[in-house]
């Protein structure tokens, strides 16, 4: 199906509600590597090993090493276009929901309210036994991760094998079914359940929109994909300059 970003800045002005589902290409720009490009690893560690009840049961102090490095990326990073593009487009929207599988916290900080973190975020480590809560500023100090009940803090992150929040995921799922306009950003759309976002709108009343340098799981999906990047690609949906997309499984003339 071939449309361009005409037709997608048109489907955006006309629906009544708009679903975003994002992944850590949108924030490749503000610095941060992405899960499976060339950063994919980390140091020796797949992030399978490191992201996972086991990898932090066998070696807490890893897992927190590694978690502290990405929490100070964090901090440091900076909203990008794209994430101030996604946060215009919810102020002007009736209807906008943004989930998002980043943990990055740049959508809140580039303004975004209506955001869904489906695999938690870095702001908070909690008690693996007993839920109590502190808030991440900086590191987790070693000799901090040991709690008072006994169970010891862990980041507040969604884990390989373990269930997104219940709640998230169901708003997120209903926003997509929704939607008149879904968009998918920077994911490979490899990682279940959010995944299905993008998916699980019935074809018939959602226009699917992905955002991508590349081809993904998710663009046999999609109506149109925008072969670009976020930063690129998203402040064009609000400006109004016109481009020609792909066609799906196409590649740009
Ligand atoms: N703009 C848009 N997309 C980009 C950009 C960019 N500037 N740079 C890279 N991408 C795309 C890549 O082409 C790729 O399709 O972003 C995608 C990143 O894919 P992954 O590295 O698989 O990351 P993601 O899809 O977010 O992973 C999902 O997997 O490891 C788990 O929990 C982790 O939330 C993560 C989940």
């Amino acid at each position: 199906m071939t449309g361009d970003l005409a037709e997608v800045r048109e489907r955006l002005r006309r629906a009544s509600s708009v679903c975003a589902l994002t992944g850590s290409g949108i924030s490749a720009e503000s610095g941060l590597p992405t899960f499976r490009g060339v950063n994919g690893l980390w140091r020796t560690h797949r992030v399978e090993d490191l992201a996972s009840p086991a990898g932090f049961a066998r070696d807490p102090l890893l897992v927190w090493t590694w978690y502290n490095e990405r929490r100070a990326a964090h901090l440091r990073a900076v909203p990008n276009a794209g994430h101030v593009a996604l946060a215009a487009l919810e102020r002007r929207s009736t209807d906008f929901t943004l989930a998002t599988q980043n943990v990055d916290s740049l959508h809140l900080r580039a303004g975004s309210v209506n955001v869904l973190e489906l695999h938690g975020h870095l702001r908070e480590a909690r008690c693996d036994r007993c839920g109590a809560r502190v808030p991440l500023d900086g590191e987790l100090a070693p000799d901090a991760i040991a709690h008072v009940c006994g169970g010891r803090f862990r980041p507040d992150i969604v884990w390989f094998g373990e269930a997104l929040p219940r709640d998230a995921f169901a708003r997120a799922a209903e926003a997509a079914a929704r939607a008149d306009v879904v968009l998918v950003i920077g994911t490979s759309g490899l990682v279940e359940p959010a995944a299905s976002l993008a998916t699980r709108a019935p074809r018939g009343d959602a226009f699917v929109v992905e955002i991508n340098p590349e081809e993904t799981a998710i663009s046999r999906h999609a109506d149109v994909a925008l072969r670009g990047t976020a930063s690129d690609v998203l402040p064009r949906l609000l400006a109004g300059e016109s481009e020609t997309a792909v066609a799906h499984g196409g590649s740009m003339p």
